[in-house]
């Protein structure tokens, strides 16, 4: 589907879950977040039978997100279900790759093409700092298992304050060259003051071109990061949502939007 300023609508981001494993500074507060209730989350089948409906209006593209994905019970079935619509012609995922080792292999089987795994720094200290909770050796042994399972392309996430020179983004470089890994890097925005940026390698904030639609895990069909649109699929059922947030995406995001990513899978 076509939007209103002739962008191809073609690229859905489900955030499967609002849970997630760490605890990123920028991303959640130490004590977590108030959790969506258990029955406002949509069903594997309630996702599945989305994506069939927004396969048939034009989407081609889907990544799966978080919070953390890997934390959602039973995603590698999710990710089989998806895998077995006709029409998706890449199937992604967006994650911190702590759980990873235990599900690459299961994940690559059930059918998804490649992963995005986040990583800040390759100092243990400073990840932990960073995440709160997280091992960084996790995250390797989580980034072997996504290349040895032929998740292509493994890209690298990096969060940085203001610029890729950063000690921090350094070392990640440093590593990524070494395995022979893109990195995007992606400098911290604040959702609660409107504040974000261009992803640096990657098609993230760029307004003009954005062909993206975010479905949160309670099933509300959101049109931009900035802007207050919101069509829940479970009321409006999922064509009329679809058509809604299409043609109601606005030119640019402006509108502050409280919250942080762990609910809109960045
Ligand atoms: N600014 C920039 N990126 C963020 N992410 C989470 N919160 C923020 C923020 N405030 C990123 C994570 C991950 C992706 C899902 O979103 O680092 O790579
Ligand atoms: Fe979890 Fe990702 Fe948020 Fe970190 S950025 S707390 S890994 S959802």
């Amino acid at each position: 589907m076509y939007d209103a300023f002739n962008r191809n609508i073609n690229y859905l981001r489900i955030s499967v879950t609002d849970r997630c494993n760490l605890r990123c500074t920028y991303c959640m507060p130490e004590e977590g977040i108030p959790l969506l209730r258990h029955k406002n989350i949509l069903s594997f089948e309630e996702i599945t039978d989305f994506v069939r409906t927004a396969v048939s209006t034009g989407i081609t593209k889907v990544r799966l997100t978080g919070g953390e994905p890997l934390v959602r019970k039973g995603i590698v079935e999710l990710v089989e279900m998806l895998g077995q619509i006709p029409g998706i012609e890449d199937l992604s995922m967006t994650t911190n790759g702590i759980l990873l080792k235990k599900y690459a292999h299961d994940l690559k089987k059930a059918g998804l093409m490649r992963v995005n795994i986040s990583l800040d720094t390759l100092d243990p200290e400073r990840f932990r700092e960073i995440t709160r909770l997280g091992d960084v050796q996790d995250v390797l042994g989580g980034i072997e298992a996504a290349l040895d399972a032929g998740l292509k392309p493994v890209k690298l996430n990096c969060v940085i304050k203001k610029n890729r020179l950063e000690p921090d983004a350094l070392l990640v470089a440093r590593y990524a060259e070494d395995k022979n890994i893109q990195v995007r890097y992606i400098r911290e925005m604040d959702l609660d003051n409107g504040i974000f940026y261009e992803v640096d390698g990657g098609e993230g904030g760029k307004c003009n071109t954005c062909n993206r639609l975010r479905l949160t895990a309670n099933g509300d069909l959101n049109p931009c990061l900035f802007d207050k649109a919101s069509y829940n699929i479970r009321e409006m059922g999922a064509l009329n949502a679809l058509s809604e947030a299409v043609k109601n995406k606005p030119a640019c995001g402006t509108l502050n939007r409280k919250g942080k990513f762990y609910n809109i899978g960045g």
